[in-house]
């Protein structure tokens, strides 16, 4: 079954560069982007979708979200506006509600916020654990992690729970929990960070996970300066995540590596922190991705239209490399090359928005523009129904 979309007023497609087909179409093959060019040149499809030319973009990629959780923490965010500073331990509080949840309630907290995602135009998203950290609550949130993505990350060393030894806790971050955790995970994470795990400690926690198959990311430089993202380099971590306080070594680094910079400005938006250098790691020549990194705590936003309306506004990233960032540099941060790209052979994953350009998304910040979401070639929400 092939469906050729028409009447896309701007085509946004991606690979090293944005490039922009004024009128154009393409062609869906089963879940498939088969054929991409200008409407003339169209050929036929078993069905044909006029999209009334509306931008169509990639699906974008979330490569950083913690799904996995009970209760909220609207009290702590209210406190924070009010001057109370963000800190690591505030992650605690939803440990206890977590452990304390049903496989059930905490389901229908996790599949209401894919749902959430998805109405974003989030077509691919990872997800953590990292609210159990204790061996059943960590294993346990990554089968229900799975039940929604493939992009699943052990995050047993989020921080060191209350009354547990740090030592003990690290050993069996690197033991036995990540003895059950693996089989559940594609990849591992830590929070390097003040208040959260050195880098010796993350060091070992990393290691541990590459020893059983999995692949690296971490939380880095989110707190303050640190050795996060020099860690992130030496191991050939996918992505460091947050980046909100880096040293020229680090942009060099990270410029010099095949490690993403994923940026999370929803975070500073919700921490009132000072927004990462991206324009300094764009020009160095790093790559760069966006995710919402929603999570109760630090920014509770499926957003990735408000995250790429931070990006440019507060990050000086031109509309281009936010939308870039969101959809083909998340797909890099996820090691995919099948996603994030408007391309013959790729997923057609797509959003089209209810605007004649993605530049719209910074345009017109806080409005709904999602108009369309097309995962594997069905669309799978739609404005009207
Ligand atoms: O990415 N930084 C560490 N983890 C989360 C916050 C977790 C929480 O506050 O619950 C983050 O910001
Ligand atoms: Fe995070």
């Amino acid at each position: 079954m092939s469906t050729l979309l028409t009447g896309i007023g701007l085509l946004a497609t991606q690979d090293e560069e944005l490039n922009e087909i004024a009128d154009g179409a393409l062609v869906i093959d089963g879940d498939r982007i088969a054929w991409v060019g200008p409407a003339v040149r169209a050929p036929d499809a078993d069905e044909r979708v006029d999209l009334g030319r509306r931008a169509v973009l990639p699906g974008f990629v979330d490569s950083h979200a913690h799904l996995v959780f009970a209760g909220d923490r609207s009290a702590e965010f209210a406190a924070r506006m009010a001057g109370v500073p963000y800190a690591a331990g505030g992650i605690w509080t939803t440990v206890a509600a977590t452990r304390a949840a049903s496989d059930t309630a905490l389901r229908a907290n996790l599949s209401r916020l894919a749902q959430e995602l998805r109405r974003a135009g989030v077509t691919t998203f990872e997800c953590k654990s990292g609210y159990g950290l204790d061996v059943a609550t960590e294993a346990r949130s990554l089968r229900l992690a799975a039940e929604v993505t493939a992009e699943t990350t052990y995050l047993g060393a989020h921080v060191v729970p209350p009354g547990v030894d740090r030592e003990e806790y690290v050993a069996l971050v690197c033991g036995a929990m990540a003895d059950a955790c693996a089989p559940h995970a594609r990849w591992v994470d830590v929070f390097c960070d003040h208040g959260a795990f050195d880098a010796d400690e993350a060091r070992a926690v990393l290691t541990a996970g590459l020893a059983r198959g999995l692949v690296a990311r971490i939380h880095a430089n989110q707190l303050g300066v640190g050795l996060g993202v020099a860690l992130a380099v030496e191991l050939g971590a996918a992505s460091a995540d947050h980046c909100t306080h880096l040293t020229d070594a680090d942009i060099d680094a990270l410029a010099s590596s095949d490690t993403v910079a994923t940026l999370a400005p929803l975070i500073e938006f919700s921490t009132r922190s000072p927004y990462p250098p991206a324009r300094r790691l764009l020009d160095a020549g790093a790559t760069v991705a966006l995710a919402t990194d929603c999570n109760p705590g630090s920014g509770f936003s499926t957003s990735m239209s408000l995250a790429i309306a931070l990006a440019v506004r507060e990050l000086a990233m031109t509309p281009a490399e936010a939308v870039r960032a969101a959809t083909a540099g998340g797909a890099r941060a996820l090691r995919r090359n099948d996603i994030g790209v408007i391309a013959p052979g790729r997923r057609a994953d797509l959003v089209v928005l209810d605007a004649p350009s993605y530049v719209f998304l910074a345009y017109r910040p806080g409005v709904p523009l999602i108009h369309q979401v097309w995962q594997s070639g069905r669309r799978v929400w739609s404005a009207i129904g």
